[in-house]
C-alpha cells in the first residue's frame, strides 16, 4: 500500500502556510499506524512552482519552502525507522524555463547544443509567426511558445505539452538521456526506494512532430491517446529499460526482492494492452489504473475494469494497481456524489458555480469504494487525506487558485486546487493543525473540522477507522496476494467475489464459485460484496463479517451503496 504525500499540503512545520519535509518526517508515525507499506511524494525539488513543483529548476536540491537536502535525508532515515520506504517523483518530460539548461538554450541560439536538448524549431509562416505544429497544451491554450533571440527579433518555437513555463525536452538527445540516469542515481544514493515517473507518455513524441488530433488530453479521461503524435510513442520503452537497468544495479538480494528499488508509471493510456507494455518485466514495476480511477458507480463496469486490469497485467506477470483519487482529479468523496454518468465520471475540478456534489451520498459511496478497492489483489495507491473521507474543495474563492490550467483557459477550466487543500489534523486548532498558524496556501473548508484526524481518531466507524481496519485485514489475510473469483447469483447490481491469499488457483470470471464452504482448501475465502443496487441483499449464511463500509439494515442485510468483507 502505497500512500501519495502532496507535501505542500500535508503538514507545515514553520507556519508559513505551505507544508513542508520536516512536517512530512513528524507525522510520518500517523501513516506506519495507518499501515503503509511506502509513501510517494510529489516534487519537492527547486521549483519556481508554476505547476506546483512540477516545474524543476534543478533536480538534485529541495526547494526552500520544503526545506533542505538533511530535511529529506531525514525523512528517509525516519521512514527507514518505520520501515516505511520513500519514493520520489521523477519529472522527465520537461524542465522549469528557469532551469540552467533552458536558460542557457534561450542565450545560445538556433542551431546550438544548448537548443538541442530541447524541442525548439522555427515557425511556419512567412516569417515563422505559426507555430511548428497544431499541438496543445493539456493545461489549454497553445503547445508552443515563441522566443526573442538575444539580438531582440522574433525567434524560434519551443514546445511545451504543459505550461510555456515546462519546456519539454527532446529525449533523443544524449545529454538528456544522461543527465536523468545520473538524476536517478543521485536519489537512489541518497537511500530512496523508487521513483513514480510524471507523464511517462509522453518522453519522446512522434518523429517530425506531425499535426495531431488537438484536445487537452491528460487531465480527461485518456480516450485520444491511441494513435496520438504526443503520446504513448514506442521510443520510450527503451528509455525505461535503461533505467530498469540502472534501479537493478541498486538491488541486493538475489532471492529477496522485498529491497528492490522500483519505478511506476504515470501514464494515461489506453487501451490497457498499450498500458501493460509499460510494466513488462525489463521495463517499470508498476503505472498507475487510471481506468479502476474513472470507472462510474455501476456494479458492471467496475466488475470489467477489474476483469480487464488482472488479465492484462498478468499478461506481462506485473502486479495490478488500483488508485482512487491522486492530485490530479476530484477526490473521489465528491466525484461518487455527482449523478452517475455510464460514459465517463468527472475528473476535472469543480466550482462554485457548477452543480454541487451530493456529500452524504459521496462519502458513503467512498468508503464503499474504498472497502473494494483495498480488498483487491495488486498494489493499492492512496491519496492523503481519502483516510478521512475529505471531499474535493468546491467552493474557493477564484483569487486564490493556483493550477495554471484555472489561467491558461481563461478561466474555462477550474483546475485541480479542490483536491489540493490543507489537510485537517485537529479541529479546534489554528489552521486545523496543518502548521502552527493560520495560515495554508488554500483555504480550507469548514467541513474539514468535522473531519479533522482527532475527530476521527479511536472513533469507531468513523472513515479513518474504517480505513485503519481495511489495511490491517489486508496485511493479516495477504489480500494483495491473493486470487479473485467472481460469485454469481446476486444480480446485475451487486458485485461479489471471493478473495483468498491461496495464490493455488487462477482467477476464473466464468465459473460461479463455491464459496460456501470452508471446507475447500486450507485457508477461508473472505466474500467481498458491493450493493450498488437500490435494494438491501442478504448475505450466506454463516458468513461472518470482518468488516463492513456502512453498517446493515435492520434485518441485516447489506444496504445500497454498501461494501462488506465476511469469512465464509
Ligand atoms: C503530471 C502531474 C501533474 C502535472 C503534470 C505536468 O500529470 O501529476 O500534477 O501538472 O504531470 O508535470
Amino acid at each position: 500500500m502505497i500512500y501519495q504525500i502532496y507535501p505542500r499540503s500535508w503538514a507545515d512545520s514553520d507556519g508559513d502556510g505551505i507544508g513542508d519535509l520536516p512536517g512530512v518526517t513528524a507525522r510520518m508515525p500517523y501513516l506506519a499506524e495507518l499501515g503503509v507499506d511506502a509513501v510517494w511524494l510529489s516534487p519537492f525539488y527547486v521549483s519556481p512552482q508554476h505547476d506546483a513543483g512540477y516545474d524543476v529548476a534543478d533536480y538534485r536540491d529541495i526547494d526552500p519552502i520544503f526545506g533542505t537536502l538533511s530535511d529529506a535525508d531525514a525523512l528517509v532515515a525516519r521512514a527507514r525507522e518505520l520501515g516505511i520506504k520513500v519514493i520520489v517523483d521523477l519529472v522527465p518530460n520537461h524542465s522549469s524555463s528557469e532551469h540552467p539548461w533552458f536558460q542557457a538554450a534561450l542565450a545560445a541560439g538556433p542551431g546550438s547544443r544548448e537548443r538541442a536538448r530541447y524541442l525548439f524549431r522555427d515557425g511556419l509562416g512567412q516569417h515563422g509567426e505559426l507555430p511548428p505544429n497544431n499541438w496543445t497544451s493539456n493545461f489549454s491554450g497553445d503547445g508552443w511558445t515563441r522566443v526573442t533571440e538575444a539580438d531582440g527579433s522574433p525567434g524560434q518555437w519551443y514546445l511545451h505539452l504543459f505550461d510555456s513555463t515546462q519546456p519539454d525536452f527532446d529525449w533523443h538527445n544524449a545529454d538528456v538521456r544522461a543527465e536523468f540516469e545520473s538524476i536517478l542515481r543521485f536519489w537512489l544514493d541518497r537511500g530512496v526506494d523508487g521513483f513514480r515517473v510524471d507523464v511517462a507518455h509522453g518522453l519522446v513524441k512522434a518523429d517530425g512532430l506531425p499535426d495531431g488530433e488537438t484536445q487537452a488530453e491528460l487531465l480527461a479521461p485518456a480516450d485520444r491517446v491511441e494513435g496520438s503524435p504526443m503520446w504513448d510513442q514506442d521510443g520510450v520503452h527503451e528509455i525505461y529499460r535503461e533505467w530498469r537497468r540502472v534501479l537493478d544495479s541498486y538491488n541486493t538480494g538475489a532471492n529477496d526482492t522485498s529491497e528492490d528499488r522500483i519505478l511506476c508509471a504515470e501514464a494515461w493510456v489506453e487501451p490497457p494492452e498499450r498500458l501493460v507494455r509499460y510494466v513488462r518485466p525489463d521495463e517499470m514495476h508498476q503505472s498507475f489504473n487510471f481506468d479502476f480511477l474513472g470507472t462510474p458507480w455501476l456494479a458492471a463496469q467496475f466488475r470489467q475494469v477489474i476483469e480487464n486490469s488482472l488479465r492484462s497485467t498478468d499478461s506481462v506477470g506485473a502486479p495490478t494497481t488500483w488508485v482512487l483519487s491522486n492530485h490530479d482529479v476530484v477526490r473521489h468523496a465528491s466525484r461518487l456524489g455527482l449523478p452517475v454518468r455510464p460514459e465517463r465520471v468527472r475528473l476535472h475540478g469543480i466550482g462554485p458555480s457548477d452543480p454541487q456534489p451530493d456529500a452524504e451520498l459521496g462519502l458513503r459511496r467512498a468508503r464503499a469504494a474504498a472497502a473494494l478497492m483495498l480488498s483487491l489483489p495488486g498494489s493499492v495507491y492512496l491519496y492523503q487525506g481519502e483516510e478521512l473521507g475529505l471531499p474535493e474543495a468546491t467552493q474557493l474563492p477564484d483569487d486564490v487558485r493556483q493550477d495554471p490550467t484555472w489561467k491558461r483557459s481563461r478561466h474555462q477550466i477550474i483546475g485541480r486546487d479542490g483536491c489540493r487543500v490543507p489537510i485537517p489534523w485537529t479541529a479546534d486548532a489554528p489552521s486545523y493543525g496543518f502548521g502552527p498558524s493560520e495560515r495554508t496556501w488554500l483555504p480550507q473548508p469548514d467541513s474539514f473540522a468535522a473531519l479533522a484526524v482527532d475527530r476521527q481518531d479511536g472513533v469507531e466507524g468513523s472513515t479513518l477507522e474504517l480505513y485503519r481496519t481495511l489495511l490491517r485485514l489486508r496485511r493479516e489475510l495477504r489480500l494483495g496476494m491473493s486470487s479473485l473469483r467472481w460469485v454469481d447469483g446476486y444480480g446485475e447490481d451487486v458485485l461479489a467475489f471471493a478473495v483468498s491469499a491461496q495464490p493455488a488457483e487462477p482467477a476464473d470470471a466464468q465459473q460461479p464459485a463455491d464459496v460456501g464452504s470452508p471446507a475447500d482448501g486450507g485457508d477461508h475465502p473472505v466474500l467481498v460484496l458491493v450493493n450498488f443496487g437500490s435494494s438491501a441483499v442478504p448475505l450466506p449464511e454463516h458468513a461472518r463479517v470482518l468488516a463492513t463500509s456502512d453498517g446493515f439494515t435492520d434485518d441485516g442485510l447489506v444496504p445500497t451503496d454498501v461494501a462488506v468483507w465476511a469469512r465464509l
